[in-house]
């Protein structure tokens, strides 16, 4: 079967990522990246069961820290989470788009529903200066990212246009060519940073994640050298044949 359709087979909370929690040690590392401190006030877009906030609160001493998830059930668990020990601690059940996020001094937005993300990539242009927006995986549409430290991403206030698609993706990888090990490297830190901690599932993850970052590059011309390196063919073959996902369709015919 075909990617798109094997993807179509997951459970609809994973793919929209409403289900998907980052783990503790992740939430430390993204918020050491983003320089996390006491006179920041940190917002959690999609907060979930508000773990962020918790660490945001307790271990980096942020001045405030504000959780919005427009699921009822996510906040109340938050709130259990949170407990009253913080006044400082500020949840809401909205919708980001409604929110008012004009205080914000740091953002952690992990969406990846496109129309989420373009509306509140022109919200957050026009938040004061220095509002650092923490992404994974990619920048904020049409900007140049301020800092990277793969997957993690920061746009800071006011944003710097990218001239296009390349001149982002060459600024996320520090590379005008990507290779098999490049794909490798940056498709293991995501795993690591975002998944499960269960050694096959994220094996599997790295290995689709390694080929979708290599037939993106080769689509946009930032693949190194002409052929389909080995491993790349391998890994197609080891799809096809262990778990009966077809991939090489996504390759623009075009480019080989
Ligand atoms: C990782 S976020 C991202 C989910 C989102 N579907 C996406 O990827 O674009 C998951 C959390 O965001 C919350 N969420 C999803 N859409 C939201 C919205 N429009 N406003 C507030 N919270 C939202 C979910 O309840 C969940 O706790």
């Amino acid at each position: 079967m075909r990617i798109e359709e094997y993807l179509g087979t997951l459970p609809k909370s994973i793919m929209t990522g409403d289900d998907v929690e980052l783990q503790d040690d992740t939430l430390r590392e993204i918020f050491e990246f983003a320089s996390l401190g006491k006179d920041d006030v940190f917002y959690h877009l999609g907060c979930g069961r508000g773990r962020s906030l918790l660490i945001a609160l307790e271990e980096f001493r942020v001045k405030r820290a504000v959780g919005i998830d427009n699921s009822k059930e996510k906040i109340l668990s938050a709130r259990g989470t949170l407990g009253n020990s913080f006044s400082n601690g500020v949840l809401k059940c909205e919708d980001v788009l409604e929110s008012d996020i004009r205080d914000a001094t740091v953002i952690l937005f992990w969406f990846s529903d496109d129309a989420i993300i373009e509306k509140m990539t022109a919200k957050f242009s026009m938040l004061k200066k220095d509002c650092k927006i923490i992404t994974i995986w990619g920048p904020l549409p049409g900007y140049l990212p301020d800092k990277v430290n793969f997957p993690y991403i920061m746009n800071k206030t006011p944003f710097k246009k990218a001239n296009d698609l390349k001149e982002q993706i060459m600024a996320v990888f520090e590379t005008d060519c990507i290779d098999f090990v490049t794909a490798w490297e940056f498709a293991e830190r995501y795993s690591r940073a975002i998944a499960s901690k269960n050694a096959e599932n994220d094996r599997f993850l790295t290995i689709l994640q390694t080929l979708i970052i290599w037939i993106n590059a080769k689509n946009l011309g930032m693949a190194c050298g002409d052929e389909i390196p080995l491993p790349v063919k391998s890994y197609m073959g080891i799809l096809k044949t262990y778990f009966n996902i077809e991939i090489e369709h996504l390759l623009n015919q075009d480019t080989l």
